[in-house]
């Protein structure tokens, strides 16, 4: 279909879409927070420390307590850095500023009473790295769908890798361009990330800043790294250097850096499209390097951005017949809300595999999805 074509079916849509995740036991509520590294400069501004951005979505046990919050999508100008990619997909340019998330709100009064401690519930955390230039806001709908499932999912920008990133105090850091840096670019995004989880640790241990503004406390002995495309490299990346993170995963990612080589003795899965394995060699020269539990996980009806927010926003949209069949040809026959489901559920249960040591756990949660089948596995069969 020509792309005006759509255009047109979209003429008639609402100005804001909530765009609906996948639910779990748990509300989820979010903080975004800025972290300095003062022990780094960022190896793309010497003038500066290296400074990232965070989506800290939270499960609330008791949703009682939330009262509905919407918060848009994306702020300005990363919605307008998406302009080119909705419209090569024949969507108008402003329509990524015109989704909306809904989010549980709690008062003053809430945040106060989770500070006594005791009885506060701890959750595992997941640090999330996006694709190559990506911005970590492109994966908030995913990272709520697995929140509700009882974790504490951080999304990480880093700065000059993505294409733009929107500090809340109204800064904007754009890149300069990263073309051919991946090797580079993974290393960074791994030092972020052990940094990203020493701070989350150390203003746990302060009682003060970022956690007594969480509905839940962070389980620090539970940690998981995962990430899409680039983002699931540092995932891989990070492991061997930071003991503290137990496992990870990589969603339909390339590898790069010293850890394609090296490998890693923590458990780890290759999640991504059912071909991945077939195109992409380093996926196999990886899975000979993984020392630890492993597991390569195929989607059927899946393309690379079907492992982004990006179906389940399309999806909101409600598009004509005609036009979604257009859109499914662009980014595979398994839809946006189903992809949230198999997403959430497949790693949750890859979290319990990697914290219980047993097979089961995603063994079970593979079998529920006619689109999911484990093609190669490691894991003991527990
Ligand atoms: C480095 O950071 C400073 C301070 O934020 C900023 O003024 C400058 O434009 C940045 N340089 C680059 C290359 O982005
Ligand atoms: C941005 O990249 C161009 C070439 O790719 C280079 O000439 C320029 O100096 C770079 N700018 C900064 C601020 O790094
Ligand atoms: C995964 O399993 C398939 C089928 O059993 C096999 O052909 C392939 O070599 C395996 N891949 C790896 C990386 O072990």
């Amino acid at each position: 279909m020509h792309p005006a074509l759509i255009a047109g079916m979209l003429l008639g849509i609402a100005q804001a879409v909530v765009v609906p995740s996948h639910p779990g036991p748990f509300s989820v509520a979010m903080r975004v927070q800025a972290l300095t590294d003062h022990s780094r400069t960022d190896p793309f501004n010497k003038t500066v420390n290296r400074q990232v951005l965070l989506s800290v979505f939270s499960p609330v046990s008791d949703s009682t307590k939330c009262s509905s919050e919407i918060i848009t999508y994306m702020p300005p100008a990363t919605a307008a850095s998406y302009g080119p990619l909705a419209q090569s997909a024949g969507l108008p340019a402003n329509i990524f500023s015109s989704f909306q998330l809904e989010l549980c709100k709690l008062s003053k009064a809430q945040h106060g009473s989770c500070r006594g401690g005791r009885k506060t519930p701890r959750f595992p955390l997941v640090l999330f790295s996006p694709g190559l230039a990506e911005s970590r806001l492109l994966y908030s709908v995913t990272a709520k769908s697995i929140a509700a499932q009882g974790y504490v999912v951080v999304t990480v920008d880093h700065p000059y890798d993505a294409e733009v990133v929107e500090f809340p105090d109204g800064s904007v850091v754009r890149s300069n361009g990263t073309a051919g840096m991946e090797q580079q670019l993974t290393e960074i995004r791994a030092a972020d990330m052990s940094f990203i989880l020493s701070q989350l640790r150390h203003l746990s241990s302060q009682g003060d800043t970022l956690s007594p503004k969480l509905p839940a406390k962070i389980d620090f002995d539970h940690v998981i790294a995962m990430g899409h495309s680039l983002g699931g490299a540092a995932a891989a990346q990070v492991l061997p250097r930071d003991k503290r993170i137990l496992g990870g995963i990589n969603m339909d990612g390339r590898l790069f850096g010293p850890v394609l080589t090296s490998g890693t003795k923590q458990p780890f899965m290759l999640l991504g499209r059912e071909k991945h394995t077939a195109e992409d060699p380093t996926w196999n020269s990886f899975w000979e390097v993984l020392r630890g539990p492993k597991a390569i996980v195929g989607v059927t009806g899946t393309t690379h951005a079907s492992f982004t927010d990006i179906p389940v926003l399309i999806q909101s949209l409600g598009l004509p017949a005609e036009a979604q069949s257009q859109v499914e040809q662009l980014l595979g026959a398994t839809g946006g809300s189903r992809m949230q489901e198999i997403v959430a559920g497949v790693c949750a249960s890859f979290f319990t595999s990697v914290f219980t040591g047993k097979y089961r756990p995603l063994q079970e949660a593979v079998q529920g999805f006619s689109e999911v089948k484990i093609s190669n596995s490691s894991f003991k069969a527990v």
